[in-house]
């Protein structure tokens, strides 16, 4: 069987992510496109099942067909892909997107496809609606809103290798729980952009590279309002522990994760036995956390101020000695408490000055206290680390920049 998966922003996380979820390290794995990953498996993969873990995946369906090009597809054969498992006695709703090259034709290849299926379905008899979007492919909320992942429709997926060799058609199965992540981000009680949140997905993402398995105790030391804690939750992890040196913080992630216990229907008395609180500063971890007792840390800690963009030399000097220090500090109390085999999966900052980049220079460091980098081990050469073994994560414009690294306790 082969499968698609449609990877986000950042697709070198995406697909970290996707092969310690998935565990399909045996499967062969291709980035037929930047952000498209075709992984051949002999056994299913279970694609809804794996979507609602997935933070960095924004579709994912199964390949039907490979042809050489576009022109060589029969209108009849799409008809009957999409005729496929639905109720044919009901109406019945489908769309196209065409991934790859071609940016300036699409919109016109879509239309004249879907208007030549339209009239075939019409023909033998079935009521269908053509969804389209303004935007050429069809977004993940386009294909959940219009039922085209419902059993009732389908969204064909036109995959136009970089290689020119040739097309691979998909159906999609799952689109990413969109609503999901919105009413978490959104709709939660505390909110505060100034105390640097990280970013939903990325928390999502972070957690499974740890592959830790979700009877493991797992750690935020820095958690703020606690968005990684509130992902570990919705993942299933049974025992989540956050802790920060701002008492208004941790009471803030309480207030916010008492809410989503209410959302997520979890009786009291189990979510409180699943996630432990306490104030506390990093540096001092072990005297909070008994020792040989975490299966993984996942954290943003503390990035430094955030850049006006005037800063001189000297004043981003200082940031980066004091956060290294405060780091290494970590690290330390992070070794201690961490169980044999445990893992730190960690944001660190860097900071971007025009074309000036300056990064955190600790990586050998946090190897002398007993770590090694290993993010990347498994998925092979499919994803692009930077030389540092990191990948980054930013926006354009952003002065600060997310750098993720993974390091493993060596004892
Ligand atoms: C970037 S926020 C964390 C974001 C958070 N991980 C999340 O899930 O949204 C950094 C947090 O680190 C806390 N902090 C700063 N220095 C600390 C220290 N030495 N020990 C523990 N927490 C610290 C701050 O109070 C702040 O809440």
């Amino acid at each position: 069987m082969r499968y698609f998966f449609v990877l986000g922003k950042t697709p070198e996380l995406s697909v970290l992510e996707f092969f310690e979820m998935s565990k399909a390290h045996d499967s062969c794995g291709s980035r037929v496109l930047d952000k498209v990953l075709v992984v051949s498996k002999k056994e299913k993969i279970d694609v809804r099942g794996l979507m609602e873990g997935l933070g960095g995946t924004v579709k994912a369906g199964e390949i039907i067909k490979e042809a050489e090009n576009l022109g060589k597809i029969d209108l009849g054969e799409l008809a009957d892909f999409i005729l496929d498992n639905v109720d044919k006695t009901k109406k019945v709703y489908f769309g196209f997107s065409i991934l790859g090259k071609r940016q300036e034709k699409k919109k016109k290849m879509i239309m004249s496809l879907g208007l030549g299926v339209k009239k075939l379905l019409r023909n033998k008899g079935v009521k269908a609606r053509f969804v389209t979007s303004k935007d050429e492919d069809l977004s993940s909320v386009v294909v959940k809103k219009n039922k085209l992942v419902s059993g009732q429709g389908a969204e064909l997926v036109i995959i136009e290798r970089g290689d020119e060799r040739g097309i691979l058609i998909g159906r999609t199965l799952e689109v990413q729980d969109f609503s999901g992540y919105s009413k978490r981000d959104y709709g939660r009680p505390n909110r505060d952009m100034k105390v640097g949140m990280i970013p939903l997905k990325l928390a999502r993402m972070m957690i499974n590279i740890t592959g830790a398995g979700k009877e493991e105790e797992v750690l935020d030391p820095f958690c703020g309002e606690g968005t990684i804690l509130q992902e570990l939750a919705i993942l299933g992890y049974k025992k989540i522990i956050g802790g920060d040196k701002d008492g208004e913080m941790v009471r803030q992630a309480k207030v916010n994760l008492d809410w989503l216990g209410v959302e997520c229907k979890m009786e009291n008395e189990e979510w409180s036995q699943r996630c432990s609180l306490y104030r506390g500063d990093v540096i001092k971890l072990s005297e909070v956390i008994p020792n040989n007792s975490l299966g993984a840390i996942v954290t943003e800690p503390h990035l430094g101020p955030p850049l006006k963009g005037g800063e001189g030399e000297e004043e981003i000097e200082n940031i980066r000695r004091e956060l290294s220090e405060l780091y290494l500090g970590a690290f330390k109390e992070f070794k201690k408490v961490l169980k044999k085999g445990g893992v730190v999966v960690m944001v660190f900052p860097f900071f971007i000055q025009g074309e000036r980049v300056r990064f955190l220079d600790i990586t050998k460091e946090i190897e002398k206290i007993g770590f090694e980098s290993v993010l990347g081990k498994r998925a092979g050469d499919l994803a692009d680390l930077t030389e540092r073994g990191s990948i980054l994560y930013f926006r354009p414009g952003q002065r600060t920049g997310r750098e993720v690294f993974k390091f493993r306790v060596d004892k």
